[in-house]
């Protein structure tokens, strides 16, 4: 029998490994000859760690289970899909994946991350195979007609991005993955990485025969381990394939990949402070222009995509644009694999189309707040992002319609506080965090920071609050108009939103302020 269990790092964090070796030794003590996957995780994190067995039906998922569980599931006649307390039934008729539009996480948690074979017998490489078969220009263009865009938070159209760096003159470009994930209750990238490592080296591939590169790198946070181990395991199985390197799937098309490991700042996870990074230097923020697309890694034409982006090529090449764009709403197209993290009851990753509400999303998917008490707050967008209160839970998930709100979508990432939430509190952790990861390069955001943490302090305090309300709105609009990149510039959408929408929390009497 086959059965898998995840060597994802969430469901590590909760006992994996301990499961799958009392699963082999159990297996081992009753003479049964046990075929043990280490997959992804299939993204339902309060499962985990979740246990699959394949049965003519379709594979059956068990979970949370741990290492003291397994003797009786054996006893259960687990390996042939017996009921179980703690079984789910068939894993695809969970309601929680069932109802996923799953394009760019379709194979993970399903594949054995680490096998050529099991990517290809799932649509992998399809992408990269009608990609060899046309022309730079005609990728972009196909890219571009999908509706693509950046999913690391800021929306850029990627198939415009490619065609001007396609479009730029040079001996040399580079494409550079994005992959030091920093927004709080976020982990798409890591789960893709861990989970269905071919898909960013295919799509980083594609990316490569569109603008003419043939030297990539993946900029990968050092919290990350066990993605960089997977990755470039999978690197290093792709070149023995010869899906990398000289002479591309027996093409003339060359492309070599290596990983970089980030030294844990937050604040490169900008682009142009990558690229500072990646050349060996301090993470300072450049000035824009010019855009990276037209000097980027050491001054070359340079795709910067986050790893979602370009997870999302391959099936887009595979199937084609229309089928792509088919998915969303307005000028969102195609699906985000939303997170749902914070204080929720079924948190992990929900890959839907644009257009899904908010509401949907943490009550219908997340199955509302893990306390059980009333969510109260959503913050969306990562530490950037804005709160949100109940009454604009009705949101689509659309770039544009959440920018109308001065909200962003950002990397999908939406995390969840309950009543008991104190936002005068959330005010002051996001200019505190914006004070600490600051790089330093401008006025506004190294020292409005900081003075917005003591002017957070004396409302909070209660110390002439109207006068100081109206200063720190004055300075959320300096850090606005005046930071250089989006650290600065975006840290009063979090203050702001909390001081419109809870006005509340910035005005009780100072006694009764939530302890920190
Ligand atoms: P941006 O709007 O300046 O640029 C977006 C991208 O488009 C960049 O790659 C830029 O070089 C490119 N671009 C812009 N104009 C172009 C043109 N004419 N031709 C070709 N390329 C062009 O936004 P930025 O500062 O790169 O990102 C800000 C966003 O980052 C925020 O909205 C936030 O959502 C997100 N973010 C994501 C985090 C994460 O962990 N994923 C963390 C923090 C912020
Ligand atoms: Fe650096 Fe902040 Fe200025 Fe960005 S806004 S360049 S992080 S000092």
């Amino acid at each position: 029998p086959v059965v898998y269990i995840p060597r994802d790092a969430a469901a590590l964090s909760v006992g994996a490994d301990e499961v799958a070796a009392a699963l082999s030794l159990e297996a081992e003590r009753r003479g049964i000859d046990l075929h043990l996957v280490r997959n992804g995780s299939r993204g339902m994190l309060w499962l985990e760690p979740l246990v699959e067995v394949s049965t003519p039906a379709g594979r059956v998922a068990y979970g949370p289970v741990s290492a003291a569980d397994v003797a009786e599931l054996f006893d259960a006649g687990f390996l042939t899909g017996e009921p179980h307390p703690l079984g789910h039934g068939l894993t695809e008729e969970i309601w929680y994946l069932k109802h996923q539009e799953r394009l760019t996480f379709a194979r993970c948690g399903v594949i054995d991350p680490l096998s050529v074979e099991d990517y290809r017998a799932h649509g992998g490489f399809a992408g990269l195979e009608r990609a060899l078969t046309m022309s730079g220009a005609e990728i972009c263009a196909e890219v571009t007609d999908s509706g693509l865009r950046g999913r690391g938070g800021a929306g850029f159209p990627t198939g415009i991005k490619w065609k001007t760096v396609h479009d730029a003159h040079a001996d040399e470009k580079f494409i550079c993955c994005n992959a030091d994930e920093g927004d709080s209750g976020t982990f798409a990238d890591r789960m893709i990485i861990e989970g269905d490592p071919f898909t960013l080296i295919e799509g980083m591939t594609i990316a490569a025969l569109a603008v003419g590169a043939r030297q990539g790198y993946v900029y990968l946070r050092s919290e990350y381990p066990h993605a960089a181990d997977t990755l470039r395991a999978a690197i290093r199985l792709a070149y023995q394939q010869e899906w990398l390197g000289d002479g591309i799937h027996g093409t003339a098309h060359s492309f070599h990949l290596e990983v970089r490991i980030g030294a844990g700042a937050y604040i490169c996870g900008e682009e142009t402070s990558m690229l500072e990074s990646l050349e060996g230097k301090r993470g300072l923020v450049r000035a824009k222009p010019p855009l990276p697309a037209l000097e980027g890694l050491f001054g070359k034409p340079t795709v910067v995509n986050n790893v979602l982006s370009l997870c999302s090529v391959p099936v887009i090449m595979a199937n084609g644009a229309s089928a792509y764009r088919d998915f969303g709403v307005g000028r969102s197209r195609g699906t985000q694999p939303f997170q749902l993290a914070g204080n929720i009851k079924h948190g992990g990753i929900v890959e839907k189309a644009f257009g899904i509400t908010l509401h949907d999303l943490i009550y219908r998917f997340g199955g509302g707040s893990a306390s059980g008490r009333p969510i109260r707050a959503v913050q969306v967008g990562g530490p950037l992002g804005a709160y949100l209160p109940e009454d604009k839970f009705h949101l689509p998930k659309d770039y544009e319609a959440f920018a109308a709100q001065e909200a962003m979508v950002g990397h999908g990432g939406i995390v969840v506080f309950d009543d008991r939430v104190d936002m005068a509190r959330m005010a002051r952790f996001a200019m505190e965090f914006c004070a600490a990861e600051s790089c330093g390069k401008c006025t506004p955001c190294r020292i409005g920071s900081t003075r917005g943490v003591e002017v957070l302090d004396r409302i909070i305090a209660g110390h002439n609050r109207e006068a100081n309300l109206a200063l720190l709105d004055d300075l959320c609009q300096v850090m606005t108009d005046g930071s250089l990149c989006a650290m600065g510039g975006m840290t009063p959408m979090p203050v702001r939103s909390a001081i419109k929408h809870f006005p509340e929390d910035f005005h009780r009497p100072a006694h009764t302020q939530a302890a920190e």
